[in-house]
C-alpha cells in the first residue's frame, strides 16, 4: 500500500518544493523538488519532479503536517506528535470516520525538528525537540549566526482540529488553545562537547532557549515572537514571500483577535498594527509588493471579508501595507464564506 499526500508548495524562483509521505513496508517522509516543466509541457507540472531527501519518521504511523520551512540552505521538518492512524484512514468508508477521526494525538511525546540539508538531501543528526504542539503554518525561516530561526503560529494542542465540528461552533464553543507566534531558534554547531545543561542560544535579544539532555538531543523553547494579549491569536501568516522568504525579515501580517482581525507584525520590534471590523471575519492576508518596491512593506495587503448581518455586504479589503490603514473595500452584493487562504495572481 501507498499513501502519499500532497500539500502546500513552496515557490523559489522557478522550482517548486513540497513534501509528501510514503506509507507501506516503509515509512517515509519525503522532500520533493519540482522543477519547471519544459517548454511544451506545461500540462505535465511534475515532468522533472523527483525526490529530493527522505526522513525516516519516529513512529509506525505517519505525523500530520500542513506545511514546512526552508531556508537558504536547509528545508525545516516539524513532527509533531500527532499521527494519522492508516489503519483509520483505509476504513474510513466503512466506519464513517471524519478525517479528524484518523488523528491520534499523543502529548507525551516531544515535538521533533528535523534540519535537512537543501544542497546534499541528508537530514542533521542532531535530535531537536520541543514539548508537545500542534501546527499548521510556518510563518519564515532563516539563519544567523549559526542558528536557524524557525517561526510558526502554534497551538498548545491538537483540539482545534475536534474543536471546529459543526455542533460546537454553532453551539457557539470558543476552542480552548488559540494559535500563537513561536519563534524557536535551533543551534547547528553542536558537537559530542557541546555542554550539557546550558542554554545554546547566543543570538543577541532571543529568549528561546536550546539545551543540550543528557542523552544529546537539544531541547528548545520558544519565545513569542510578537506580545499578543492572552486572548488574542495569530494565524494565517503571510510575508512579503518573493523578497523574504528563507531570510530574516522585519515583517508578517496574520488574521489576529478571535479569527476577527487582521495584524501586521514588526518581527524586530516585537509589536503589531492591528485592523478591526466589528461584523466581519477577514480572511489570510495577502501582501502584494509594489512593482519595483524598495522596501519590505511596500504594497498592499488584501484580505476577502466575511460579514453578517443583513444589509452587509462582503467585501475585498485593500490596507496599505506600511501603515497598515484601509485604501478601499470592493464590496460583493452578496454574503462570500469564509475564505482561511488566498492567492493573488497577475494575469
Ligand atoms: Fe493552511
Amino acid at each position: 500500500m501507498l499513501i502519499r499526500l500532497w500539500l502546500i508548495p513552496t515557490q523559489i524562483l522557478m522550482e517548486h518544493f513540497n513534501m509528501g509521505f510514503k506509507y507501506g513496508r516503509t515509512c517515509s517522509y519525503n522532500i520533493i523538488k519540482i522543477p519547471q516543466p519544459d517548454q511544451g509541457a506545461m500540462n505535465k507540472p511534475y515532468q522533472k519532479a523527483s525526490i529530493i531527501g527522505t526522513i525516516a519518521p519516529h513512529t509506525r504511523h505517519p505525523s500530520y503536517f500542513h506545511s514546512f520551512g526552508m531556508t537558504e540552505k536547509y528545508f525545516i521538518f516539524v513532527e509533531q506528535p500527532v499521527i494519522i492512524n492508516i489503519w483509520k484512514a483505509v476504513t474510513s468508508k466503512l466506519f464513517g470516520y471524519a478525517f479528524a477521526d484518523m488523528f491520534d494525538y499523543h502529548p507525551e511525546w516531544p515535538t521533533r525538528f528535523h534540519i535537512i540539508n537543501r544542497e546534499t538531501g541528508e537530514a542533521m543528526t542532531t535530535a531537536y525537540i520541543t514539548d508537545s504542539l500542534f501546527v499548521f503554518h510556518h510563518v519564515n525561516a532563516y539563519e544567523k549566526d549559526d542558528h536557524l530561526v524557525v517561526d510558526m503560529c502554534c497551538y498548545p494542542n491538537v483540539d482545534v482540529v475536534k474543536e471546529l465540528y459543526l455542533n460546537d461552533v454553532q453551539a457557539g464553543k470558543e476552542l480552548s488553545g488559540l494559535p500563537k507566534p513561536w519563534r524557536f531558534v535551533l543551534p547547528l554547531k553542536i558537537t559530542d562537547s557541546t555542554p550539557v545543561g546550558e542554554n545554546l542560544v547566543t543570538l543577541k535579544d532571543s529568549k528561546a532557549t536550546a539545551v543540550k539532555l543528557d542523552d544529546g538531543s537539544i531541547h528548545c523553547t520558544q519565545e513569542m515572537i510578537i506580545d499578543l494579549q492572552p486572548d488574542d491569536s495569530a494565524e494565517l501568516p503571510r510575508i512579503n514571500y518573493a523578497a523574504v522568504n528563507g531570510k530574516e525579515y522585519k515583517y508578517a501580517y496574520s488574521i489576529g483577535g478571535y479569527f476577527s482581525s487582521l495584524l501586521k507584525w514588526d518581527v524586530e520590534e516585537r509589536s503589531y498594527k492591528e485592523w478591526k471590523f466589528e461584523n466581519g471575519y477577514p480572511s489570510e492576508p495577502i501582501f502584494v509588493p509594489k512593482p519595483n518596491a524598495t522596501r519590505e512593506d511596500e504594497g498592499v495587503v488584501l484580505s476577502s471579508v466575511m460579514t453578517v448581518g443583513e444589509n452587509n455586504p462582503s467585501f475585498l479589503l485593500i490596507l496599505d501595507g506600511e501603515s497598515f490603514k484601509e485604501i478601499a473595500r470592493a464590496k460583493v452584493p452578496m454574503h462570500i464564506t469564509y475564505g482561511l487562504h488566498g492567492l493573488f495572481e497577475t494575469d
